[in-house]
């Protein structure tokens, strides 16, 4: 998928000592590089379990407390930001998880390259960056070809949880989500959060006085 206009700008922000020591320290041990070269998920976690990829896991709370909580699973988190990788790496260290490791790359490359298809067994799009701004909706990550391609490489029965603060993201993330063949909606329009942890941004958003939507789509079985 071409793309030239970023869901994301880099603006490093502050890194703390301790996360650039997790940055120097954990990023060989729990990161995985990214590469023009299918990921072997397997090999990376030493086990066969159903994978799992967050797209922007931003701090990393969210990511630890669902990944602490499914031991079962396995968890890829993908961001770019320096500051909320080195602080995720400090909590798999703090807690010891050998279920998540971290890509420090754009999202949709790593979809595109590192993924393979019908690889993941769920998706979760924690609040994505809003770009309130309607000349930036652009940046907006969930749009209709990003969405082909996550479809693409989710299982049947596979799920994609998305939730965000933002009315008219909210209602453009379900048509978006509506449109897309190979997903189906698993309620009549937003789903419950079910059991997913209140975010770090969400929290922010709540305070703010936010109200909060989120969807849940599963991936249909290919017609027989
Ligand atoms: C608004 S924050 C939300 C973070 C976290 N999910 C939460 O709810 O607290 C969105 C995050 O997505 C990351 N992000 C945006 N576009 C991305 C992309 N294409 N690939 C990886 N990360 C991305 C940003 O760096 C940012 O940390």
């Amino acid at each position: 998928m071409r793309r030239t206009v970023r869901s994301y700008v880099l603006r490093q922000g502050r890194v703390t000592a301790a996360q650039e020591r997790a940055l120097a320290e954990l990023m060989p041990v729990y990161g995985i590089a990214f590469k023009e070269e299918l990921l072997q998920p397997a090999a990376v976690f030493g086990r066969e379990a159903p994978l799992l990829l967050e797209i922007g896991s931003g701090m990393g709370e969210t990511t630890a407390q669902i990944a602490r909580e499914r031991p079962d699973a396995d968890f890829i988190a993908v961001e770019v930001h320096s500051p909320g990788i080195g602080s995720l790496l400090k909590l798999i260290e703090k807690d010891q998880l050998k279920n998540v490791r971290v890509i420090r790359h754009d999202a949709l490359e790593v979809l595109e390259k590192m993924i393979p298809d019908g690889g993941l067994a769920g998706i979760h799009l924690f609040f994505p960056d809003p770009w309130p701004k309607k000349r930036h909706h652009k940046r907006r990550l969930l749009q209709a070809p990003f969405l082909a391609l996550l479809a693409s490489r989710m299982k049947p029965g596979a799920s994609v949880h998305v939730a965000t603060d933002w009315e008219d993201y909210a209602l453009q993330m379900l048509e978006a989500l509506r449109s897309e063949p190979a997903l189906v909606n698993t309620a009549p329009d937003f789903a419950s959060a079910g059991s997913r942890p209140q975010t770090k941004f969400e929290g922010r958003g709540r305070t703010l006085g936010h109200r909060i939507w989120d969807l849940v789509f599963r991936k249909v079985s290919p017609p027989c």
